[in-house]
């Protein structure tokens, strides 16, 4: 993917923030510090577009980037972040739940898990509640390069286990550190971001 341009467009909290206009949007779901915003500087060659911590919790609203003017990544707040207070939590979890479940030109999650661990409860119960609804699920495991090649495969199998998946969804090995998964994920995406 030649990536042309990519902006910056809105921290939303509600629908009336979301952009107008239909294009495709892909969406990023994990758990707070997994490599979300990360993933998103790598895919679109950018350092910081997506605003990246080492302190979990720094995503916490809807945020759109408009790339090529064509499609959307939306980057949303991270789940399982236990000092983040319940209140805002639940908070979180209804913006996320209503954009997931009611956004028509959303097109497909990519669904981030640490390759280094098992899948949490939350990740599994996002990835059913995904599956429920119909909506075209990739997971990416992210920051491969923290596990040396010779272990991937048994990590993968961990994950692919916990979360029950399905053959026809597919599993890519990703490292926002050195590309690694780059260029297979736009392959994945690419059929989504057409009209
Ligand atoms: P929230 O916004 O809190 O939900 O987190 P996030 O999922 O957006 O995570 P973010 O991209 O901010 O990354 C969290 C930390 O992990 C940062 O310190 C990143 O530099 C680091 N990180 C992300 N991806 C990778 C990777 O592939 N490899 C390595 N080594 N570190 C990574
Ligand atoms: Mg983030």
């Amino acid at each position: 993917m030649i990536i042309r341009s990519a902006e910056f467009i809105i921290s939303a909290v509600g629908p009336k923030q979301y952009p107008e206009g239909n294009q495709p949007e892909i969406a990023l779901a994990g758990r707070s510090n997994v490599g979300k915003s990360s993933l998103i500087n790598k895919m679109i060659n950018r350092k910081n577009l997506a605003r990246t911590s080492s302190t979990p919790g720094k995503t916490q609203t809807l945020n759109f980037y408009h790339i090529n003017e064509s499609f959307y990544f939306v980057d949303l707040p991270g789940y399982g972040f236990a000092k983040v207070p319940k209140p805002v939590q639940a908070q979180w979890s209804k913006f996320i739940e209503q954009y997931l479940s009611k956004r028509d030109c959303l097109k497909a999650v990519l669904q981030l898990v640490d390759l280094r661990h098992p899948p949490s409860k939350e990740d599994i119960h996002m990835f059913e509640w995904l599956g429920h609804f119909g909506i075209p699920r990739i997971v990416v495991t992210t920051k491969a390069d923290k596990i040396s090649r010779g272990h991937w495969p048994k990590h993968q199998k961990v994950i692919r286990q916990a979360l029950q998946l399905p053959k026809n969804v597919p599993m890519v090995l990703f490292s926002s550190e050195t590309g690694q998964g780059k260029d297979e994920l736009w392959g994945l995406l690419a059929p989504y971001l057409v009209g």
